[in-house]
């Protein structure tokens, strides 16, 4: 114990409600620890070995004040909640405001003040007990719905940190959401993390909508979420990632159990004491309102009332955990299934045999495993569930391919086990239809499922799911960083970039004497730094302060030139003054004051623009990091964030699949990180002289660092200047080593322009 010391701090931080051990205090004071509900423990087991880490969280019991201490390697921090947090943190705004609103009010929500007041004040306790421990830099990972709010605290308290929060339960439709009095606090508590998870891709979408009506900030749609753009009150930009990824179990820790000869022994035993010839169906849930365990005893018990089964055909075992005693409506189930349970019994048990065996208490993990081996049929029944890991677990267990799963499709689990029997628990015809199909399912066609589903759980597992987060939360996190530095560079240090040289000082002299000057830039890897993130990427404020001088000046126009498509690049560029000009799409797309314009795809076109998409969508989901941007008369195919191996085999495939499918109706662009497959052929050379003609300007400055910038430099005659960023082989007759040069390049092509002679120029 270290009383008065500094605190240990670590690189990897869990905060989470629970610590993964729960205290009870006997009757003489003494405190034992059995491992926490919920699966976030095995879930995080395999990351938190081989690292320092510290687990900050709740012991479970109100009242209890406990040090700091070491169990299996990990440090525990404990967060004391006195009895009165208890009531309104935990049993109040979590769990009779919170749960119930995200679980489709199922059970009504009920929203009171002095709940949130202690919400907040919790989560800030929570939040600092984080930060005391996080070392410099480190990673902090939050979770679930009891701490909505530690992400922005966090951030606040130390913005060194990489923060990432990961959302156990579902994320509800904005009709439902929009009833929190705190809506708002809610969302921006969470867009404090770099990265937010999601179970499955429509909480993520949720979220993603909630964002758009709660906040200013830009919501772009990508693969599996959204990547948010918000503007923080210091002014600067951030990006927050809000995307799926699916929790998952430790799959071969449990199949290893399931495979040890006492559990396969324990598993015959079960089976024999209920009857060998009897088909035994099993329920295992924590006692919750969300998990249809009503449904379910009405469906089973209206098999046997109708005479479809009988108990001597059939069993069923109820494990019910116990979970919020406290909360009125979790006491009020406990009711309602008992009752539902002794009723069956009471009309349909025989001396030999029992309808229901139900258990209200927690079994050990090798009981579990038994208990799964043994049942014929698993039901997972819940009517609204995040992702529900007994349905996975029970896959995890069965290694003789043996066993049906009836799954509700409420579940996250349901995306995944497509091979389950699917069910709606609320049709209760359906649900007895699954379960008698369940129950007489052929040998071949069980197996058949069974072995799809464990390849599913197999190689998603809990280790797959950690990494993918943390993988995404340290890209997220680099990407903040490097913005972060290149702001505060270019806000403390402009110094550091070279002063413009000879011959390209005089020649933008002799520009900035020009009476209409046309100034044409590209945007990626010319006006803004090329970052990880497409949507992230920002101009240099010098470039943009330059553009602002210069579009202020009589004569001169500036237009944005870039192969994004018009929407995404007004998106990157809002910060711009509005009477830039836009071309997006390799010029296909230009917006002028007067608004966009844009001729509409023919009948053709669109035929061929779907075949492009269903191509490069195949072959992006074959390839990891590789993804596709949907563009208005293209595709492009990004593949930035792939290692070597998929890029490469990614744009052959495309070529090749493509070439053979459109052939020369297609306008391949090959760019440094992206592969374009467009079906207009405009190219930026063409958009340059458009622009020329529309401005009637007597001079063009064009910049520009990409191969598809060539066309442009091409389209320059005498008396212009063609400036290319960066290396590689290039028509321009000036080079620069790269944004930031660019930049200084504008702002003295302002200068000059300012001390030119103006008396020619129009106004
Ligand atoms: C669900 C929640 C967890 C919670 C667990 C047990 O799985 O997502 O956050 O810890 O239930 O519930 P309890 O209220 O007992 O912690």
């Amino acid at each position: 114990m270290n009383h008065g010391a500094e605190p240990r701090t670590h690189e990897l931080v869990v905060v989470s409600n629970r610590l993964p051990v729960d205290s009870q205090v006997g009757p003489d004071g003494a405190v034992e620890w059995t491992r926490s509900p919920g699966g976030l423990v095995t879930a995080l087991e395999s990351v938190l070995h081989g690292v320092d880490a510290a687990w900050v969280g709740w012991p479970g019991s109100p009242d209890l004040e406990l040090e700091p201490f070491d169990a299996d390697g990990i440090r525990l921090v404990p967060v004391p909640l006195a009895d009165d947090d208890v009531a309104r943190y935990y049993e109040g705004f979590s769990n009779g405001s919170v749960w119930p609103l995200y679980h489709d009010v199922i059970a009504v929500p009920s929203y009171h003040r002095e709940w949130w007041e202690r919400y907040v004040t919790v989560n800030r306790r929570f939040a600092e007990a984080a930060a005391a421990v996080a070392r410099d830099g480190a990673t902090v990972w939050v979770h679930d719905y009891q701490l909505q709010l530690v992400p922005r605290l966090l951030r606040e308290l130390r913005p060194d940190l990489a923060i990432g929060f990961f959302l156990h339960i579902p994320f509800p439709p904005y009709g439902l959401f929009s009833q929190l009095p705190w809506r708002s606090q809610i969302v921006e508590g969470l867009l404090g993390a770099d990265v937010v998870g999601f179970q499955r891709t429509g909480d993520a979408a949720n979220f993603a909508t909630a964002v758009r009506r709660l906040t200013p900030a830009v919501v772009r749609a990508q693969h599996r979420g959204s990547r948010i753009e918000l503007a923080e009150p210091s002014g600067r930009r951030r990006g927050v990632l809000a995307q799926a990824f699916p929790i998952s179990i430790d799959a071969a820790a449990l199949e290893a159990l399931a495979r040890t000869p006492a559990v396969q022994a324990r598993a015959r035993e079960i089976r024999e004491s209920l009857g060998a010839d009897r088909t035994l169906l099993l329920g295992v849930d924590r006692l919750d309102y969300t998990k249809g365990i009503v449904h379910r005893l009405e469906a089973y018990g209206e098999l046997l009332e109708d005479g479809a089964i009988t108990v001597d055909d059939a069993a069923l075992i109820q494990i019910a955990v116990p979970t919020r005693e406290r909360v009125a409506a979790y006491a009020q189930l406990r009711d309602e299934v008992e009752l539902l349970a002794g009723r069956i019994n009471g009309d349909f048990q025989t001396l030999r045999h029992r309808a229901v065996s139900y258990h209200y208490h927690a079994y050990p993990r090798e009981e579990m495993a038994a208990m799964f081996l043994a049942a014929d049929v698993a039901l997972v029944t819940s009517l609204r569930d995040g992702m529900n890991l007994v349905a996975k677990e029970y896959v995890a267990s069965r290694f003789d391919e043996e066993g049906v799963l009836v799954l509700s499709e409420f579940t996250g689990a349901a995306d995944e086990l497509r091979r389950a029997v699917l069910v709606n628990p609320h049709d209760i015809a359906g649900l007895k239809e699954a379960i008698l199909t369940a129950m007489r399912m052929p040998r071949a066609e069980r197996r058949s499922r069974m072995r799809a589903m464990r390849r599913r759980v197999v190689e998603h597992d809990a280790r797959r799911w950690s990494s993918d987060f943390l993988e995404a939360l340290a890209l997220g996190a680099a990407v903040r960083r490097a913005q972060d530095a290149d702001a505060e560079r270019d806000a403390g240090a402009p110094t550091r970039v070279a002063e413009v040289a000879e011959p390209l000082r005089s020649a933008l002299e002799g520009l900035a004497r020009r009476p209409r000057l046309l100034i044409a830039l590209d945007f990626d890897g010319t006006l803004a730094p090329e970052v990880d993130d497409p949507a992230a990427a920002r101009a240099l404020p010098a470039a943009r302060e330059a553009v602002e001088r210069l579009i202020a000046m009589p004569g001169t126009r500036v237009a944005l030139v870039s192969g994004r498509s018009l929407t995404d690049l007004e998106a990157v560029v809002a910060d711009f003054p509005e009477e830039v000009l836009l071309v997006g799409s390799h010029g296909a797309e230009i917006r002028l004051e007067a608004g966009t314009s844009f001729e509409p795809l023919e009948e053709r076109e669109r035929a061929e623009l779907t075949t492009l998409g269903e191509l490069l969508g195949g072959i992006a989901a074959r390839h990891e990091g590789v993804w596709v941007e949907r563009k208005p008369v293209g595709f492009a195919l990004h593949t930035r964030l792939a290692v070597e191996a998929d890029s490469q085999a990614a744009r052959l495939e495309a070529t090749r699949e493509i070439g053979a499918a459109l052939g020369a109706d297609v306008i391949v662009r090959d760019g440094r990180t992206t592969l374009e497959f467009a079906i207009r052929g405009t190219t930026k050379g063409e958009a340059v002289e458009h622009l020329r003609r529309i401005t009637h300007a007597d001079a063009v400055c064009f910049a520009g660092d990409d191969v598809t910038d060539e066309d442009a430099f091409a389209a320059l005659g005498p008396g212009d200047v063609g400036l290319k960023s960066g290396p590689g082989d290039t028509l321009a007759e000036f080079r620069v080593p790269g944004p930031a040069e660019v930049a200084l390049a504008l702002q003295r092509l302002a200068d000059a322009r300012e001390g030119a002679p103006s008396e020619e120029r129009p106004r």
